[in-house]
């Protein structure tokens, strides 16, 4: 096997360039020069920015390009109405249609350099169509993009009725992870026997925990606590997703939280375009961000990432998959942008959403590991930050899925020759 030769990668943590050699869609060796045969293909990547791929770990496949569905628009702006639309709309669902919209919205995040998504798939429903329709692509995508899911209730696991047994029947379906979503469950009683459930099925099927928690500015929304202490009983790889009303409450509460956060190993994800969007209706002014406390997670040493969350659906009206769009946002909101943070956010679009998807021991530009990666026009992680620098190449299993020419620059003035 002749291979593949990456020439002039500009790798994290490395001062010279260095080459990436590639056999039969996996990392060989990575130095600053490979000698290899004649017969070995070699790509110039010409300096630029290699990165293991994006990481999206949250999004909702299943809604995207609804908002303009009939009786879909979201009039307030809030969740709980974007909750509501979706109710109301979602009955004339098919696999079919299901898939023609997700697969648009993975062909926009695959361009902008994502090859691993964690997405919700709305279970409250009971011919479980969204489940269906997102497994069959999971399995048909697997050679472009790595798809984790999530039986997710939207309408809740007590509010909507055989919720709970519906989460657990699409975990025998196949589902990778278990949803679920406290604070809208009708009542602190159901939220928080939603949250010992969803821990349940985790051990009782071995699966991984993604709940969407306490997403409301409500600083006594607080099933994260319950989920913390259940994680650190049971050990279980739990996620806590939004976690809004983490920005509301007051810093002795968050201090002592922190210290359990740890112990539980427990990973957040913040999705800041929507959640800055969504978040803080009801105040006047001053008006809250919505988001977690993303910059403290991050100074404590807890897992945290970013996630684009909607593309054109009820609860968002924009998205397009780009990360580097919502990692922009996210640093900006959550004032982190010492020199030293931007030199490492890109860590939350990519490492640390893939510890959240719990796919460490493949992802990553290391010997042994899938040929995946991507290269950003940029020489260094704060030109890509600062520049909002575009993915030009994506390399799955070491072959291209897209490469992008140069964008033709004529200057026309004397100024701007
Ligand atoms: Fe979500």
């Amino acid at each position: 096997m002749a291979g593949k030769k990456f020439i002039n990668a500009k790798l994290k943590g490395y001062n010279e360039l260095q080459e990436i050699l590639v056999e039969d869609g996996v990392f060989k060796a990575i130095a600053p020069h490979i000698d290899v045969d004649s017969d070995c293909e070699i790509e110039d990547l010409g300096g630029k920015l290699t990165l293991p791929p994006y990481v999206d770990p949250h999004i909702h496949l299943d809604y995207v390009f609804t908002a303009r569905k009939q009786g879909a628009t979201n009039g307030t702006g809030t969740l709980f109405e974007g909750i509501q639309r979706w109710s109301e709309t979602k009955s004339d669902l098919t696999i079919d249609e299901i898939k023609a919209r997700a697969i648009k919205a993975v062909k926009m995040e695959v361009s902008h350099g994502v090859q691993f998504i964690r997405t919700h798939a709305d279970v409250t429903d009971p011919n479980l169509t969204a489940l269906k329709a997102l497994l069959e692509l999971k399995e048909e995508l697997k050679d472009i993009v790595t798809i984790q899911i999530v039986s997710f209730p939207q309408e809740g696991m007590y509010s909507y009725k055989d919720g709970d047994k519906l989460v657990e029947e699409g975990l025998k379906m196949g589902a990778d992870c278990v949803g679920g979503i406290p604070h809208f469950e009708y009542c602190r009683e159901f939220g928080e026997k939603s949250i010992h459930k969803v821990v349940e099925l985790a051990v009782k099927y071995d699966k991984l925990i993604d709940v969407h928690c306490d997403e409301s500015d409500d600083p006594m929304s607080r099933f994260v606590e319950l989920l913390t202490a259940l994680s650190i009983v049971e050990g279980t790889k739990t996620t806590a997703s939004h976690t809004c009303s983490l920005g509301s409450v007051d810093n002795s509460y968050a201090f002592r939280m922190m210290k359990n956060f740890k112990k539980a190993g427990l990973n957040f994800i913040s999705c800041p375009t929507e959640n800055i969007y969504l978040q803080g209706r009801q105040d006047t002014y001053p008006k809250r961000r919505g988001l977690t406390r993303v910059k403290e997670l991050y100074e404590n040493g807890i897992n945290v990432c970013f996630a684009q969350d909607s593309i054109q659906d009820p609860w968002y009206p924009a998205g397009n998959g780009n990360l580097m769009n919502v990692l922009d946002n996210g640093i900006h909101i959550a004032q982190m942008m010492s020199f030293e943070e931007m030199d490492n956010c890109l860590d939350l679009i990519t490492v640390n959403g893939a510890k959240t998807m719990n796919i460490s021991d493949i992802y990553g530009i290391e010997a042994g590991k899938p040929a995946n990666f991507i290269v950003v026009d940029a020489r260094s992680e704060f030109e890509a930050v600062c520049e909002r620098a575009d993915v030009v190449a994506s390399v799955r299993n070491g072959e291209y899925l897209f490469k992008k020419a140069p964008v033709a620059f004529e200057a026309l003035s004397e100024f701007m020759a």
